[in-house]
């Protein structure tokens, strides 16, 4: 199988819930493949930002709307642009993690999401690795290779233990994950599910490495069908 770039790839689609595994293994494909990364949660928490700096409500759904419709959110080489500021560092703080799981249920919010991460693929040949919550079930519903990335719980919040600088309290990052779970899968609009064509990929026990040998193997086999 050829690794070099290759414009023919179609959308590899990465979902699955917080600290699944899916950056770790989108960045792997993506520079295996020579295809460009997007990671569309970013989008949300930068919308999530933006309506946090305006002091809108996240209860008030046009206001909110209002606010994100006017931004360019985009992404270029792994760092999130807000109307070209560069807010890679602060979309991470736990403030914008917690509103962005609030953003992410308004569904005109969404809409203008999906549009902005569907031209981002398209400006790039319409080929990439896109991760997210709804990428197989509402953005790319026709892409060629579907993983549905799982990792038990506890595995999980050790993962964004180890990944968070200052120590937090486990107790508090285990409620925190499991509070952006249920918010996740249970809203209304686009909530993360697994498609019926989404191959499902536990990553506890499995190294990076064995996770993208999965998922390489995934692309080789939609390959050789076509
Ligand atoms: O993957 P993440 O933690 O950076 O995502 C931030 C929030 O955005 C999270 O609450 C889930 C939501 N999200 C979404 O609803 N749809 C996506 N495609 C990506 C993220």
């Amino acid at each position: 199988m050829s690794t070099g770039a290759d414009r023919s790839w179609g959308v590899i689609a990465i979902d699955g819930p917080a600290a699944s595994g899916k950056t770790t293994l989108a960045r792997r494909l993506a520079e295996e493949l020579g295809l460009a990364w997007l990671d569309t949660g970013a989008f949300y928490r930068a919308a999530a930002l933006a309506v946090l700096r305006a002091g809108a409500d996240f209860g008030d759904e046009e206001g909110a709307v209002e606010v994100v419709r006017p931004r360019v959110i985009s992404q270029e080489g792994g760092r999130t642009l807000l109307d070209g500021e560069d807010v890679e560092t602060e979309i991470r703080t736990p403030r914008v993690t917690e509103a962005a799981s609030l953003v992410a249920v308004l569904p005109g919010v969404r809409r203008i999401m999906v549009r902005m991460q569907r031209r981002w693929v398209e400006e790039r040949g319409g080929s990439a690795v896109v991760e997210g919550r709804d990428i197989g079930s509402v953005v790319f519903p026709d892409a060629p290779v579907k993983v549905f990335l799982t990792a038990d719980s506890d595995e999980r919040a050790r993962r964004r233990l180890a990944e968070l600088g200052d120590a937090p309290e486990a107790s508090a990052v285990r409620e925190s994950l499991s509070r952006r779970d249920r918010t996740d899968a249970t809203r209304t609009a686009s909530p993360m599910r697994r498609m019926p064509d989404a191959v499902e990929i536990n990553t506890t026990t499995l190294s990076p490495d064995e996770a993208a040998g999965r998922v390489l193997a995934l692309v080789r086999a939609a390959r050789a069908a076509e």
